[in-house]
């Protein structure tokens, strides 16, 4: 696990907030009747005035600022000028922002408009698996502890843990080692050491936990059809708690 020093941990809270301001921008624009590029468009310049970068555009050849992940898209989802929000869809958005080199990561998913009791459980509960796990994120625990309490609580609420994608260590770079799965045993993963930064991410489904790429080689779909939500922050854990660098 990384452990960056006190200034780039500067830097690192700075790429956070960008990140966080970023989704909280992104949250104004969503109303039914806007496409999902539209909203790529406005959020990539509010980083770019923000002083960062817009870290997925490139990564890997993914094409845009955000992922826009609409009702079955569980992450990942490509805007397009074709996918236009409307009343009682969900979305989830993922911003992933550089600043001076260090990376900020996180996502909401949020409703349009009035949206069904269900979806709208299904983000409470995918936003309090992230909650419920980080309870359990201590130096010198196992990381399955955190892994183990959120499939517990998606689970208890009859909604299912995605396998195929799992969170991450980020810092330096956006992609680190460890793996952060959001399901497994108490006893799965490595001890988790002081100054480690996280991103944790539940990504939870209504139904069915299996998915299915998509021909674009980036969508991630349910298999059975059903809404998804996905809830992410970049955590630091320090030895008397954990910082949650992007809320
Ligand atoms: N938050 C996503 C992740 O951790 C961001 C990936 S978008 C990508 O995988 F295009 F950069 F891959
Ligand atoms: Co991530």
């Amino acid at each position: 696990m990384n452990n960056l020093t006190p200034a780039e941990l500067v830097l690192m809270r700075k790429a956070c907030q960008i990140t966080r301001d970023a989704l909280n921008y992104a949250e104004t624009l969503i109303k039914p009747g806007i496409s999902t590029k539209a909203l790529d468009n406005l959020v990539e310049k509010f980083i770019i005035n923000s002083g960062a970068i817009p870290a997925c555009k490139g990564y890997e050849g993914y094409p845009a600022t955000i992922c826009a992940s609409v009702n079955d898209t569980v992450v990942h989802g490509i805007p397009s000028e074709k996918v236009i929000l409307k009343e009682g869809d969900i979305i989830s958005v993922d911003i992933v922002v550089e600043y001076k080199g260090l990376y900020g990561d996180a996502t909401r998913t949020f409703p349009v408009g009035k949206i069904s009791p269900e979806k709208a459980k299904l983000i409470e509960v995918t936003k309090q698996c992230f909650f419920e796990g980080v309870k359990h994120l201590k130096v010198g625990h196992r990381l399955g502890e955190l892994s183990n309490a959120i499939q517990k609580y998606a689970e208890s609420n009859g909604f299912s843990v995605v396998r195929e994608l799992v969170g991450h260590g980020i810092g330096k770079s956006m992609h680190e080692p460890p793996n952060v799965p959001n399901y497994g045993k108490v006893t799965d993963g490595p001890i988790v050491t002081e100054n480690a930064c996280l991103a944790v991410e539940p990504m939870i489904n209504m139904g069915r936990k299996d998915v299915w790429l998509l021909e674009d080689g980036w969508g991630v779909v349910t298999r059975d059809g059903k809404a998804s939500a996905h809830y992410e922050n970049t955590v630091h854990v320090t030895k008397d708690g954990v910082e949650i660098l992007t809320l």
